[in-house]
């Protein structure tokens, strides 16, 4: 399990964190998600050994980290740590080592992390050669390259374009898969609904929420969607929430508590065409908890 407690960092005036916690077990896939400037790759630097929190600890399976340990962690950092003009091969060779691996484990690495991002026929580029996206995936191969316990990866999915979304989806989860926990900050929140187990939501340094999206879900406000067609106006009044109007077809979104009210109220009206709740999505559940 890899874990965060009470995470507390000032950068002078500007305090960035102050009391951030969070748990990712194996074979678990965390989405972290917050607003610019909330705290996100803070609090992954504070996790990887790279800041010093000013309170708080973080965690593998109960030990507190340190440089031992946190070799067996693969990290993504959002400044990229690549050297330019080093070829893709040569890199991931480099960082192999210097995670301890053998020279002829490197080169298994090598091969396999090569075939995996599908970066077949660019050993020999200099990563500033690259693609963006390209770059990308040997950034990831080298956060793999040491066959870690946890991934820590900040924004791994910035830049890329579906098709190389889909295969570093298709990576984390076989990965996750073989207990691997992952903990990722993104925000594209419709991956990080698809593809995460949990997610945590941070706001001003400050976890807000953490858990699986159902979860989240259900102790978000439940929205009831109420569909009549040839009613006339009025049947919703007395009723919270948006009422629209689209020829002789009415939708009312309530937040009413008092579902039959509002169902007795349709039927009297017109005919009942849907009615039923909503499912929150994780990008209205971040906008209500982050406002
Ligand atoms: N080295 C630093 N010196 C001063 N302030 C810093 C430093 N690093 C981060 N901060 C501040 O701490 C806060 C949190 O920043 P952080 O980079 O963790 O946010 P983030 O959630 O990763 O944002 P983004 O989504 O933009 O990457 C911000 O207000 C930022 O300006
Ligand atoms: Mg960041």
């Amino acid at each position: 399990m890899l874990e965060a407690k009470d995470l507390h960092k000032a950068f002078g005036e500007k305090v960035a964190l102050s009391g951030v916690s969070l748990k990712v077990a194996p074979g678990e896939i965390m989405g972290f998600v917050g607003a610019n400037g909330a705290g996100k790759t803070t609090t992954m630097r504070i996790i990887m050994g790279l800041l010093t929190p000013d309170l708080g600890t973080s965690s593998w399976n109960g030990a507190p980290l340190n440089l031992q340990q946190r070799r067996r962690l693969g990290y993504m950092p959002e400044e990229r740590g690549l050297y330019p003009k080093m070829k893709v091969a040569e890199q991931i060779t480099y960082f192999a080592r210097l995670r301890g691996l053998s020279a002829s484990d490197a080169a298994a690495a090598v091969s396999r992390l090569v075939g995996q991002l599908s970066l077949e026929g660019k050993e020999n580029t200099a990563v500033e050669a690259l693609s963006l996206g390209n770059q990308q995936r040997v950034q990831l191969a080298v956060a793999l390259v040491a066959d870690p316990v946890a991934l820590v990866l900040d924004e791994p999915f910035s830049g890329l374009d579906p098709i190389a979304v889909d295969s570093l989806v298709e990576v984390l989860q076989a990965r996750a898969a073989e207990g691997v926990a992952v903990l990722f900050s993104s925000h594209q929140l419709e991956l990080v609904e698809r593809i995460c187990d949990s997610v945590s939501i941070i706001s001003a340094g400050q976890m807000v929420t953490s858990g699986p999206v159902t979860q989240l879900r259900a102790q978000a406000e439940r929205k009831l969607k109420v569909v009549v067609r040839g009613a006339e106006n009025g049947w919703a009044q007395g009723f919270d929430g948006d009422f629209t109007t689209d020829a002789d077809v009415q939708t009312l979104i309530t937040v009413t508590a008092d579902d039959q009210a509002v169902l007795r109220s349709a039927l009297q009206a017109g005919r009942v065409e849907q009615f039923g709740w909503l499912q929150p999505s994780l990008a209205e559940i971040f906008r209500e908890v982050v406002a």
